[in-house]
Order: C-alpha cells, then structure tokens, then sequence
C-alpha cells in the first residue's frame, strides 16, 4: 500500500494563470519566476510547460538554472541574485544566461574577468527595499561603468518592490518614483513588476514583468480568492483519513497536549505533517477539507501526521479524501489562518510528497 499523501500540479491552470498576467501587461515581455522549484510546484515540469511561452526564466542561482538546461528546456535563465564565482560567470556567459548585478563588488569581479561571450545583464536598483541593489546615487555611475565595457551585450534595469501586495500603501508608489527618477535618463529596458503589481497597477508594467506567485493560480492580496482575479490555483495538496477516534471533554491531543478539548471531539488523524513540510506550528483552527467539508487543525503537526477535529462530521470514514489546499481551499486561505505567508507554505513542501502533474 502506498502512503496516500501527494500533491497534484494543474499545468493547464499554470499555462492560463500567464495567459492572466500577459493580457494585464500586453506590451511587456515575460519572466517567469520558477525559482525555489517553481514554488514548489516542480521547476522542470512548470519550466517545460511554459517553454517557449515566457521570454526568460527567473531563477535564483545558476544550480537552479544547470537544471532547467538538463532537463531540456530552452528558454533562457535570468539568475535573480547573479554568479557567485568565476566558473558561474564563465558557464553563465558560455551558455548565454543572462544575470543580475546588484553591487558594486559584484560589478567589478565580473568587469575583472575574462569571458567567453558578452552577457546580457539586469542592473539591480535598491528603490528602498535595502535588500539587493544600487543605491540611487550610485546607479547611473554603475550603468555608464557596464555600458563602457565589452563585457554585456545588454543591460536592463530593474528593481523589486516590497509590499506591493498591501496595495493602499504608499511605500509603493515611493519606490516606483525612485525607480523612474533614477532610470529614466537612461536608454534602456525596464522591469520592476511581481505578481501583486502586474494585478494591480499598470504603472509599473515597463518593458518586461516578473510573474512568480501569480503564475501558480495565487493572489499575493490579503483576503482575495484566485478567481478574484481570474487566476487557478495549480497546486492540490491531498492525503487521507488515517485514523479517528473520540475523545472526552478534558482530554489532550497529540505532542505536548497542545490542545485539549473542552467537550466530546472527534479527532481524525490525516498522513500529511512537517516531515511533508507542512508547518509544525500551524494555528489551531487552520482549514482543511475533508470529502469537500470543511474541518479544522488542532494541536502540533507531528511529522507524518496531523489531526483536525471533525466533531461535525459524523459520517467521516477512514479513508475520506482530504484536501489540505488545492482548487477548492486556496493555499493563501490556509496561510492567512496558519500565520505563514503562501509563498511559504508551498515551497515549503519536501520531496517524500510524489507530483503528479495534469497535462
Ligand atoms: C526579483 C524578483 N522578481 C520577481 C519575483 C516574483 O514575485 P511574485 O512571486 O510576488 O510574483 C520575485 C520573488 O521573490 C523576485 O525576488
């Protein structure tokens, strides 16, 4: 018998969730975050899937990007925090993958070696995230020094926001006038928007988007549903009812008897829990799906297992199909209720789940 605890990945749902983000920003070029195996979705799937439909692939380090290669997949890599080393850079310009370069260290290493071929570079402005970046002072001094020398073929510009998900505040629209006042003196292509921009705010479209959440059938806003914006969640994550027992008002549940019921419950134990990357300490109250029903978590997730009470569930045999989050229980649902952001919560999820993938 197979343990029966698996995620499913719609990749039509993936290839129309694009379809979503090039209809918003019609002129823009695509890159499509596959990073953190594609969200853990399943990089070379979702990769292959999109092949030939996006214009670059958004990947963290050139490890990720020797993956796409290996499994075929043509489209070229964008190396989002650029090469470490100089055997990266010479693989990266040898294989025509293009990179970012985000500080002056990494500007000058790069200028300092000797490569097979020009690469195509995307120049990183910190517009006030202060995480990766040219200060604005700095950035037309580091674009001059790159356009002078023979080492890249093209330069784009781009930076990242920080809360373009809460869309009401105005830290965005401070860091989109940054990103304009330091870039437009400059004759080049710019990129700055993630998935919550490209849904929300054509001002900040420029010449290519960076879809990464979005493409999974998620909205990154508090409170939307994907159908909100058109969007299908490609990811199902489903196991079964293990075991079900009753319990007296009094009596704890599980590790640390976290939780304790203060009346008769009916617990079921389902065989998905942190080993599978589930979190530990998801809150008591998290919603799971039990036959399309809706239950609850209660106590710590052990490693294999967790339990949810289903007290209202009286019918509920072991065996009974549960969906932890999928098409009819939205991953940023269960985030908001577990305290965990989405985005978390799917990359989170380790290799002892199989993905089975819809074609
Ligand atoms: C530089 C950069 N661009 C784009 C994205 C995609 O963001 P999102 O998944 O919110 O669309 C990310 C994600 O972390 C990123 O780091």
């Amino acid at each position: 018998m197979t343990r029966p605890s698996y995620i499913e990945v719609d990749l039509k749902a993936i290839r129309s969730n694009l379809d979503v983000a090039k209809k918003a920003a019609p002129n823009s070029k695509v890159v499509a975050c596959v990073k953190a195996n594609a969200y853990g979705h399943g990089a070379a799937e979702v990769a292959k899937a999109l092949d030939g439909k996006v214009d670059l692939f958004g990947l963290a380090c050139l490890e990720e990007a020797m993956e796409l290669r290996q499994s075929g997949v043509e489209t070229p890599p964008l190396l989002l925090e650029g090469c470490f080393t100089e055997e990266e850079w010479q693989w990266s310009s040898e294989l025509g993958f293009s990179s970012v370069i985000h500080n002056k260290y990494q500007l000058e290493f790069f200028l300092s070696l000797k490569l097979p071929k020009p690469t195509s570079i995307w120049l990183k402005l910190d517009s006030g995230m202060h995480r990766l970046g040219f200060a604005p002072e700095d950035y037309q001094a580091a674009y001059d020094r790159l356009a002078q020398d023979e080492h890249s073929n093209s330069i784009t510009l781009m930076s990242h926001f920080s809360c373009s998900e809460e869309l009401k505040n105005p830290f965005n629209d401070q860091q989109l006038n940054t990103f304009v006042s330091s870039t437009e003196a400059i004759d080049a292509k710019r990129s700055l928007a993630n998935s919550a921009a490209i849904l929300t705010r054509e001002d900040t479209h420029f010449d290519w988007i960076r879809p990464g959440y979005m493409l999974y059938g998620n909205s990154p806003m508090p409170g939307e549903t994907p159908k909100d914006r058109g969007l299908s969640q490609a990811m199902g994550l489903y196991s079964e009812v293990l075991a079900i027992r009753t319990i007296a008002a009094g009596e704890a549940v599980g590790y640390n008897q976290a939780w304790r019921a203060n009346k008769e419950t009916t617990i079921a134990v389902v065989a998905v829990g942190y080993g599978d990357g589930y979190p530990r300490n998801v809150k008591n109250g998290t919603p799971v799906l039990v036959e399309g029903k809706e239950a609850s978590t209660v106590g710590h997730v052990a490693m294999d297992m967790m339990l949810i009470d289903i007290s209202h569930l009286p019918k509920t045999r072991i065996g009974a199909k549960v969906e932890i989050w999928g098409p009819n229980l939205s991953v940023s649902r269960v985030a908001e209720h577990s305290g965990m952001s989405g985005y978390e919560l799917l990359t989170r999820l380790t290799t002892r789940l199989p993905r089975r993938y819809i074609t």
